[in-house]
């Protein structure tokens, strides 16, 4: 890309040129010709006076991104990023105001702003860790100390930083908790790699030194876990509890947890040998007012909806419910017309007709013996008129997302006109009611066909405490959903990883070679989690480290990890402090995958118009922002 190319920096256009060096002064009188834009103001001259010797101190000035980069962080504004060949004219490879950022200097400035994203969300792990506030551009506020969240409301522009948003968000779908173990691991799986660089270990040997470690602690996780039976209501109680122990809701952590199992016990479907929980079945409802241990479970659908008319019966018992993706109205057409009435007779007529078809359609559905109408459209006042008057619930604008779980749970067929409206295609429920909740009310489709059908409406006294509600609720749900599917949980607070790192030292001898090196970051890493447990509850990390690898050498004490409320190294599995196995695991792949990737990375070009030069301002930096974390 750069033969018979020279980059210079604006310095070497100046007198400061003769302090470069020889090779490029010489091949700068050659007839290549330093290309350089703007000219540069006298204090810049100055300013490039003082500080070029400093940098210019270790590194060789005929690498020419070195220069480049160099010159473009600490100097002034270096516009071109093109050479001369042997002739005059000019080659210009990016486009003027592109940045690249190669080599070393790249991979430290990848490794340090995923560090510093990971580090900044290190201080909210475990029971006692800290929440963050976040205050979107709108002036939106979230707290929360659920990693994802954190992870999806900053505005991250380093590209680095970005795929760290990444692996939270991939573990928080595949497996809904573990997002902050995932970053932290990351990040510190990353700042041991730049420790091996340092010491010119390269990254490839690092990258395939971690695989192994990677392999063998998904072996060694497997051979630890310990396999519980997914109907033990009390284990999967324990496993929600201590996913939602973490969150600012913690005092209701069991209230919760029982909850999150009973509702996922329900939507379980253990009919095949494989057991699957699809917690989409679960439908989560926020309603402002009361507070958090007034949060019910439902047995079906509740809609925040009321019925659309006054003079309607506010409680259908044994519901036949019609669900309809149709207009209840007069269709406007979809041309201009227009009608000429010239008399009042003229008029009733044209009015009556239109009632004769609204009417009609009232008709067709009472035919078809529903009592409950609920559809995704409108639905014209008269309409309603009739079905109050024939006893029939309705309830309109419902979202196409709560038509599906509807159809779902009632076993109805979701009709798109009346002609297929039947008895077969509608839905059936015990119960169909609306409940006043404080000012609001709420309808609730009770007992549908398909028990398999649940609400669970959250209730809080601030948005902001149904807000973190909600999503801990979401973990305590996901939590109990692996352990059901899969039957396997191991101990938290930071035992498990603590074990790991034991097995990780005694497997890196056994990899020998420079790998081994990798291998042993890799365990020192893992160990990063309890590290931070400790550290958040207050405690003295390396006391406790001391303890914990102490205790780890007799296999017996496997599962003692830090008691975060009692300040103690102590056996986690009697404290049942458990966690699925599935969101350790996938928090090790993730983070590994993603830490392998950006140690790949040792060019990062960036075209003009992003709102950052990639990689963040070369030599090393970070962009503005970052480094304020
Ligand atoms: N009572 C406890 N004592 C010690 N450690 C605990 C306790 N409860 C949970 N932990 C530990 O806290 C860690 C989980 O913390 P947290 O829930 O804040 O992060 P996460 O699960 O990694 O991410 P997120 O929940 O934000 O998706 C786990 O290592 C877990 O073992
Ligand atoms: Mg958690």
């Amino acid at each position: 890309m750069i033969a018979n190319v020279v980059f210079v920096c604006f310095s070497c256009l100046c007198p400061l040129r003769y302090r470069l060096d020889p090779v490029l002064i010489s091949r700068l009188s050659q007839g290549y010709k330093a290309v350089g834009t703007r000219g540069l103001k006298f204090n810049e001259h100055r300013t490039a006076l003082r500080t070029v010797p400093a940098h210019h101190g270790h590194v060789p000035c005929h690498d020419p991104s070195r220069v480049l980069a160099l010159s473009r962080g600490r100097l002034i504004r270096l516009t071109v990023l093109i050479g001369l060949s042997e002739g005059t004219t000019p080659i210009y490879i990016l486009r003027e105001g592109s940045t690249r950022n190669r080599g070393q200097d790249a991979q430290r400035s990848n490794i340090m702003a995923a560090k510093i994203v990971s580090e900044t969300i290190r201080t909210t792990l475990g029971p006692l860790g800290m929440d963050k506030m976040l205050v979107s551009g709108t002036g939106d506020i979230v707290i929360t100390s659920d990693g994802a969240t954190i992870m999806k409301e900053f505005d991250i522009q380093h590209p680095a930083a970005k795929m760290l948003v990444e692996v939270a968000k991939s573990q928080d779908n595949e497996v809904g908790d573990g997002t902050t173990t995932a970053v932290i691991l990351a990040g510190e799986l990353l700042s041991k790699a730049q420790e091996l660089m340092d010491q010119d270990v390269h990254p490839t040997v690092i990258i395939d030194g971690y695989k192994k470690a990677l392999a063998e602690a998904l072996r060694i996780s497997d051979s630890l876990a310990i396999t519980v039976d997914p109907t033990d209501i009390k284990t999967l109680r324990q496993i929600a509890s201590t996913s939602m122990g973490t969150k600012a809701v913690a005092t209701s952590k069991d209230f919760l947890a029982t909850l999150a199992t009973s509702a996922v016990t329900q939507v379980m479907d253990n009919s095949s040998r494989k057991i699957k929980a699809d917690i989409e079945r679960i439908k989560v409802l926020k309603k402002h007012g009361e507070g958090i241990e007034q949060t019910e479970l439902v047995q079906g659908i509740v809609l925040d909806k009321e019925i659309a008319h006054p003079g309607m019966p506010k409680r259908v018992e044994k519901a036949r419910i019609a669900l309809l993706n149709a207009k209840l109205e007069i269709e406007k057409t979809e041309f201009d017309a227009k009608i000429t009435i010239e008399s009042p007779d003229q008029m009733k007529t044209f009015l009556d007709e239109e009632e004769t078809m609204m009417r009609q359609m009232v008709e067709r559905i009472a035919e078809s013996k529903a009592n409950v109408v609920l559809s995704e459209k409108g639905i014209d006042d008269i309409v309603l008129h009739f079905f109050a008057k024939r006893g029939i619930v309705a309830v309109k604008n419902l979202s196409s997302g709560d038509m599906e779980k509807l159809g779902r749970a009632t076993g109805g067929k979701i009709v798109a006109t009346l002609k297929d409206l039947s008895a077969e295609s509608l839905g059936e429920a015990k119960l169909v009611e609306e409940v006043k909740i404080g000012d609001d009310k709420l309808l609730y489709v009770r007992e549908c066909k398909d028990p398999k059908a649940v609400t669970i409406v959250i209730r809080g006294g601030s948005e902001h405490v149904i807000e973190e509600a909600e999503r801990s609720l979401h973990d305590g749900l996901c939590v109990v959903r692996n352990v059901v599917e899969d039957g396997k949980i191991v101990a938290g607070g930071g035992s498990i990883e603590a074990e790991l790192a034991k097995h990780l030292r005694d497997f890196a001898v056994k990899v020998g070679g420079r790998e081994q090196l990798g291998v042993q970051c890799f365990a020192e890493a893992v160990e990063s989690i309890p590290m931070a447990l400790a550290q958040n509850a207050g405690l003295d990390p390396i006391d406790i480290m001391i303890e914990l690898r102490m205790r780890h050498q007799d296999s017996v004490n496997k599962w003692f990890g830090v008691s975060v409320h009692n300040g103690k190294v102590t056996d986690m599995l009697k404290e049942r402090v458990v966690e699925p196995l599935r969101v350790k695991q996938q928090a090790i792949k993730s983070s590994t995958e993603v830490a392998c990737m950006i140690l790949r990375i040792d060019d990062v070009v960036s075209s003009k118009g992003g709102r950052e030069p990639a990689g963040g301002p070369p030599g090393g930096g970070m962009p503005p922002g970052m480094g304020m974390m």
